[in-house]
């Protein structure tokens, strides 16, 4: 390993507005404790330190939706968030919180600092302001129509439909999302963090000096400092967070994203009385792991901080993964879309390293992954079960048959011996490797190919066939078995550490160090205990009742989700009259090439048969809806989509989210049928 002292690892503060979800896993605590354990393992000077993230709009918002006070809200879910993260051994040397006192001042002086150094620039500028509130409206409190893809649900800071990132001075018809008052601008005088001034430090630092972050990390890097660099503001009106240090500021606190971070230094304080060490000495490898959101304030804004603060080091790396969907769709906090960690802990109680197993073999490293409950399942049955438990259990039990618990003297050991118990070095290599460049689903393949490696072995090898016949033989097999188990035992703590630490208690093997790792761990007439399971098989009642749940939080969203908006004009009977509506059944459909939404339709309205342009691809697969009976909108003037002309208007249901319903009858009809 290169030339550091000493790791300093961070996991980003999760924010106390909810508990912490499988995504969050997946993404951060999952990845950043098989590092830290494995630095541990090979006997490093590492912390690893996180925190509740306790500031913020997420968290006034919540606070305000259920009338409590901020403080509440964050002292339910920090608790939550801090237990869970114990029972699932996540081991944080320290979890702390941003509203310690510790963390008030850690943060007030580091703006004080750059305050006094001049790196702020005093600015006034015209905000939203709600005047039936009497508040500055963050970001987060504004909606409005996107003004780029018409979306009238988008957020002062982003379109959750298209994507796009907004300012709130964008939007079309913003309004208040506490009030639902119109909005007016008004002044407001905030310090701003010079981004522009560091921008050509950045530059050199990430895209000439760290051309080996993970090409997602850079990128997005790339992509912000080739747009230029704007002034930042880093402090709010608003009456929750850590309050601006400096005269003249009432009713001003810090921007949650200058203040967040800064809690990676405030609990390392709180932590140790050396940690200065960690922060301030250039032999220390800092690493912050956290989601691909969070890119731009740990790569950019963070650093920018810090270098002018000057007299902290910079992350070595920012290994930041992609999201992980739920069966296929966003995972949600607000929408109860996700498996929630302290939920996952009473139903599946003692199954933390099934969790852990899945969500590092589905990591979303490179790109966005998918968790499903069959999947969960399946790996659990086919390959926790079958594979690792099945080789682990019978090496165990056979020496126990046969050899009263005691590793046996190995006979002749041939070449194919040799290359099996060679295998435990290579893995080790392997899992290195992976993880010291952040590929921790390699590194879990690695060793389960270790596993499977052994696995084999034994099934080729049959020593219960030879155990009349060739006692010689077996006890060089079973010598083999056991090496390639405690190797398992040791090289699994990172990944499953609840496995391997009752492996090794039941092989009976103290405690070594990763280093220690060679072809032979237990020596002959080592005594093991009792062997046990290590994994049982999950039955499909279990799995059922999780997609149960989840389909129950889906009907739910899919009712509540409708915003009810004034009813429209009267119009008379003639004027309803004039629409020729009918029932039709979609007898063709296909994607039009190069759009995200259309589906070129052809139905069969009983008169004829008529092509429909209908903007539902992203919500229905062509050959999904084939066969389904549609009311159809027959004498809209035709208009080309395109370059295709539809001939009418299939009728949807659409909820607040976009999402589009169809229609159909309750039992189906012939197609031409006239609705009115
Ligand atoms: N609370 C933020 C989130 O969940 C992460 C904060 S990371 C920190 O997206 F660096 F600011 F602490
Ligand atoms: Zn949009």
């Amino acid at each position: 390993m290169p030339e550091f002292k000493r790791y300093l690892v961070t996991s980003a503060l999760p924010y106390a507005n909810g508990p912490v979800h499988i995504g969050h896993l997946a993404g951060v605590y999952v990845p950043s404790d098989i590092y830290t354990r494995y630095l541990r393992l090979r006997g490093k000077d590492v912390i690893s330190v996180c925190g509740s993230d306790e500031h913020g709009v997420p968290v006034t918002l919540k606070a305000k939706k259920e009338g409590v006070s901020p403080q509440e809200v964050v002292d339910r879910y920090h608790n939550i968030i801090k237990k869970s993260f114990e029972e699932f051994g996540i081991a944080f040397d320290i979890y702390s919180r941003t509203s310690n006192k510790i963390h008030y001042e850690t943060a007030s002086d580091f703006f004080r600092k750059l305050y006094d150094k001049g790196e702020f620039i005093e600015k006034t500028a015209e905000q939203y302001y709600d005047t039936q509130e009497n508040q500055f409206l963050a970001d987060r409190y504004i909606k409005g129509t996107c003004p780029k893809c018409g979306f009238e649900e988008a957020y002062g800071d982003q379109c959750e439909k298209c994507g796009s990132a907004l300012n709130p001075t964008d939007l079309i018809n913003p309004r208040s999302t506490i009030s639902g008052a119109e909005l007016t601008l008004k002044k407001t005088k905030h310090w701003y963090l010079p981004l522009d001034k560091h921008e050509p430090f950045l530059k050199k630092w990430i895209l000439e000096d760290h051309k080996e972050w993970k090409p997602n990390v850079y990128g997005q890097c790339k992509s912000w400092l080739d747009n230029g660099l704007q002034p930042r503001a880093v402090s709010r009106d608003l009456d929750w967070g850590v309050p601006v240090p400096v005269e003249n500021a009432e009713g001003k606190v810090l921007y949650v994203w200058f203040d967040a971070p800064i809690g990676y230094i405030s609990a390392t304080k709180e932590l140790t009385p050396d940690w200065e060490k960690y922060w301030k000495n250039k032999d220390t490898k800092l690493v912050h792991f956290i989601g691909k959101d969070n890119i731009v304030f740990h790569c950019i804004i963070f650093p920018a901080m810090l270098k002018a603060e000057g007299s902290y080091i910079l992350p070595d790396n920012v290994p930041a993964n992609a999201f992980l969907n739920l069966e296929n769709d966003k995972i949600s906090t607000s929408k109860n879309w996700a498996v929630w960690l302290h939920e996952y802990l009473e139903d599946f109680k003692g199954k933390q390293d099934v969790l852990r197993y899945v969500l590092t073999a589905n990591a979303p490293e490179t790109k966005d992954n998918d968790f499903t409950w069959k999947n969960f399942q399946a790996r659990n049955n086919g390959e926790l079960v079958a594979v690792l438990g099945n080789f682990i259990n019978r090496t165990l039990v056979l020496t126990k048959k046969y050899y009263d618990k005691e590793i046996p003297s190995p006979g002749k050991i041939s070449e194919a011996d040799k290359e099996i118990l060679n295998e435990i070095l290579k893995s080790k290599k392997e899992i290195e490797e992976n993880i010291e460049n952040y590929k921790f689903r390699e590194a879990l393949k690695a060793y389960m190919s270790l596993a499977r490696t052994g696995n084999k072995y034994l099934a080729d090898e049959e020593p219960w066939k030879l155990a009349k016949t060739d006692p010689d033989r077996v006890k060089t097999i079973m010598y083999v078995a056991a090496q390639i188990t405690a190797a398992l035992a040791v090289f699994g703590e990172p990944f499953l550490p609840f496995t391997s630490k009752k492996l090794k208690k039941m092989i009976n093997l103290p405690e070594i160090k990763w280093d220690d790792v060679n072809t032979e761990i237990l020596k002959p007439g080592h005594k093991i205990n009792e062997p046990q399971l290590l994994f049982e098989k999950i039955e499909d009642k279990e799995i059922e009742y999780q997609i149960n749940k989840l389909l129950k939080t889906k009907e739910k969203n899919a009712k509540e989700n409708i915003e009810h908006k004034p009813v429209k004009e009267t119009i008379s009977f003639d004027d309803f009259q004039k629409l020729d509506i009918r029932t039709a059944t979609i007898i063709e459909a296909e994607k039009v090439p190069k759009t995200k939404k259309l589906l070129k339709l052809t139905l069969d309205t009983g008169i004829d048969k008529r092509t429909v342009v209908s903007g539902i691809a992203e919500y229905y697969k062509p050959e999904e809806i084939i066969g389904k009976q549609v009311q159809v909108l027959m004498n809209l003037a035709p208009r080309k989509l395109k370059g295709i002309e539809s001939q009418g208007m299939i009728l949807m249901a659409q909820d607040s989210d976009g999402k589009l319903y169809f229609m159909s009858p309750e039992n189906k009809t012939g197609n031409g049928a006239e609705i009115s």
